[in-house]
């Protein structure tokens, strides 16, 4: 973090990479000695407020259709999250308006997703396919990622997640998840592997929907071709998934609210080992679930595990675009302070996507993806609840988003 109040600080960026970090006076010494003349500089005053990395949100489901609005109220009435699936909602509806909608339609909600994240300051964001749950719409929906992640303006990290449910063609039938399972081991996989259209192989190991004996062998299938392994983890009940992502060396293990005493010390040993597991939690989720068990931040923390923030962006559990209010849920439900949200939200989110070389803090070399916040201080990141603070995002060295001061927001 650059905390520009009071001293003199500034950030040099050259070709789109931070080429200097430091006082304004040696950084302009260094503009000179590099040569380059005034018409190549642009200059950005941060007039007194707080200069980040770009956010990095590490689980999104950016691309699906339809809004499942119902479900709030079934949750409202009594119903759970499990039940609306087990009945063949949830996901499952998500799935049908997202087979159904054509690209053009998909792109644009994208897209407006995607301009609504930038202006939080969100300049990398993991992004999950899951709403197809058969081969030719599992890919498109990669493809789409990719178009996105090309036009910019923010970095997407494309993710499989073919083992989110099992499509309703198949529920029905007896041997249904375990067809669907060699389905997502034998055909989904190589193809997208093959393809080249994801980094990482996600699954829903929850309980009534992908126990830990099948997510272990989709998530190898996957590692066997290349595919960082990640995992939506004990989000509603314990079923072992934390210690599963040890056990496979996970890039991250997600959500966590309900992981036991025996999973946070598997979390904790993959840590001193050297190899650690970044829990990536998702408090939006817990919140809009509607209940009270909230991921246990503090023991993670203290058991030494990173621990990353995220989104979670989708149309059944987490139906929002502000990282902002992730934060601040952070501090408020999970008892993070200000600076550990902050640098769940950048480092150690770089750190689950196994992008921490090239975004996610202010040092020489990273990608230029830099805000300038209209507040001074860490402190009034999260404490501003669902406020938009972003004044200029930098993104790979160009200007993508600029607002003038903004109104409403005290800054001192
Ligand atoms: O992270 N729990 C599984 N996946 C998402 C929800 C997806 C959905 O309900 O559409 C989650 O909470
Ligand atoms: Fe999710």
């Amino acid at each position: 973090v650059l905390e520009a109040d009071g001293a003199d600080l500034g950030v040099l960026c050259v070709g789109g990479r931070i080429d200097a970090v430091g006082r304004t006076e040696d950084l302009v010494r260094r503009v000179a000695s590099l040569g380059i003349p005034p018409p190549g500089l642009r200059t950005i005053d941060a007039a007194g407020g707080l200069i980040t990395p770009g956010l990095v949100d590490a689980h999104t489901h950016l691309v699906f259709a339809g809004t499942r609005e119902a479900e709030l109220q079934q949750r409202q009435a009594g119903a759970t999250y499990l039940d609306i699936l087990a009945a063949g909602g949830g996901i499952l509806s998500t799935v049908e308006r997202t087979r159904s909608a054509s690209d053009e339609e998909l792109l644009a909600l994208g897209r407006a997703r995607v301009r609504a994240m930038l202006e939080q300051g969100v300049t990398t964001a993991e992004a999950k396919s899951g709403y197809g749950l058969d081969a030719a719409t599992e890919l498109r929906q990669l493809s789409l990622i990719e178009v996105l992640r090309a036009e910019g303006p923010v970095d997407l990290v494309p993710t499989f997640l073919g083992a989110h449910a099992v499509p309703r063609e198949l529920r029905r039938r007896p041997d249904g998840l375990d067809t669907y399972v060699t389905s997502v081991i034998e055909q989904q996989l190589p193809r997208v592997a093959e393809q080249g259209v994801a980094r990482s192989c996600d699954v829903f190991c929850e309980r009534g929907v992908f126990d830990v004996e099948r997510s272990r062998k989709i998530l190898e299938a996957g590692a066997r071709l290349g595919l960082r392994p990640r995992l939506h983890a004990d989000e509603i009940a314990d079923s072992g998934a934390a210690a599963l992502a040890a056990e496979l060396s996970a890039a991250s293990a997600d959500h966590l609210a309900a992981v036991s005493r025996e999973g946070i010390a598997a979390l904790a040993a993959a840590a001193d080992s050297g190899s650690p597991v970044v829990a990536t939690l998702l408090p939006a989720t817990t919140l809009y679930l509607m209940s009270e068990h909230y991921a246990p931040a503090r023991q993670l923390i203290e058991a030494g595990v990173p621990v990353a923030l995220g989104s979670d962006l989708n149309p059944g559990t987490s139906p929002t675009l502000s990282l902002s209010l992730v934060m601040s849920l952070a501090c408020l439900k999970l008892r993070m302070t200000p600076r550990e949200a902050l640098v769940a939200a950048t480092v150690n989110a770089a750190r689950a996507l196994d992008m921490e070389g090239e975004v996610g803090s202010i040092e020489p070399g990273r990608r230029a993806d830099i805000v300038v916040w209209e507040v001074p201080s860490v402190e009034q990141l999260p404490y501003w609840l669902g406020g938009r603070l972003a004044r200029v995002v930098v993104r790979a060295g160009r200007v993508a988003l600029e607002h003038q001061a903004l109104p409403g927001v005290r800054r001192r």
